[in-house]
């Protein structure tokens, strides 16, 4: 829970204010989460395209640990406490842990193609709200979602036929997404 706010910045309501650290700190989960899991894939892809798959991730995750360090510190400017410990992100994300161990390049970029999805489409929910609330914090919100869907570009690059379909198409899970593009 977001502890109650004693101080905002000025011209913005205590309650907005609370929203918007709320929505914050989803992000923050989700940026942590996302990096770390980014980490992982670059450590276990195998296979002949290795090289180029393991060094293509890293700076997603230098740019994601970004986006987690201005999102907490947005919180902070607006009187919020950011929550960045591995047990807080576990208990609050809603969605499941990254599944897939050792893999070849192209079953974790099937697999990144769903978590990819799920992380830009939360991104796009917050900033239907935030609109609404705060342009300063929609503003950080569609900066990153660029970035993100740029990144989600770089993946599905790889999960692409010359006509422009993906590997991917209609997958519901990771698992089923690997398992289709590892076969492409
Ligand atoms: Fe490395």
């Amino acid at each position: 829970m977001t502890p109650k706010l004693h101080y905002t910045v000025p011209g913005m309501s205590d309650a907005d204010a609370e929203r918007v650290v709320e929505l914050l700190q989803e992000r923050l989960h989700a940026a942590n989460d996302l990096h770390l899991t980014l980490k992982h894939v670059h450590w276990n892809v195998v296979g002949p395209h290795f090289i180029s798959v393991h060094e293509m991730i890293d700076p997603q995750v230098d740019a994601v640990r970004g986006f987690a360090d201005d999102l907490a510190e947005r919180m902070a400017t607006l009187g919020g406490s950011p929550q960045g410990t591995p047990g807080s992100i576990v208990a609050a994300r809603t969605w499941d842990e990254y599944s897939i161990g050792r893999a070849t390049t192209q079953e974790h970029l099937g697999a990144l193609d769903l978590v990819y999805q799920g992380v830009i489409t939360s991104y796009r929910d917050g900033i239907k709200v935030l609109g609404e609330l705060d342009p300063v914090t929609e503003d950080m919100f569609i900066g990153q979602t660029e970035q993100l869907e740029l990144f989600h570009w770089f993946i599905r690059a790889h999960l692409e036929d010359k006509g422009g379909r993906l590997s991917t198409e209609g997958a519901g899970s990771e698992q089923a997404a690997a398992a289709a593009a590892g076969q492409g």
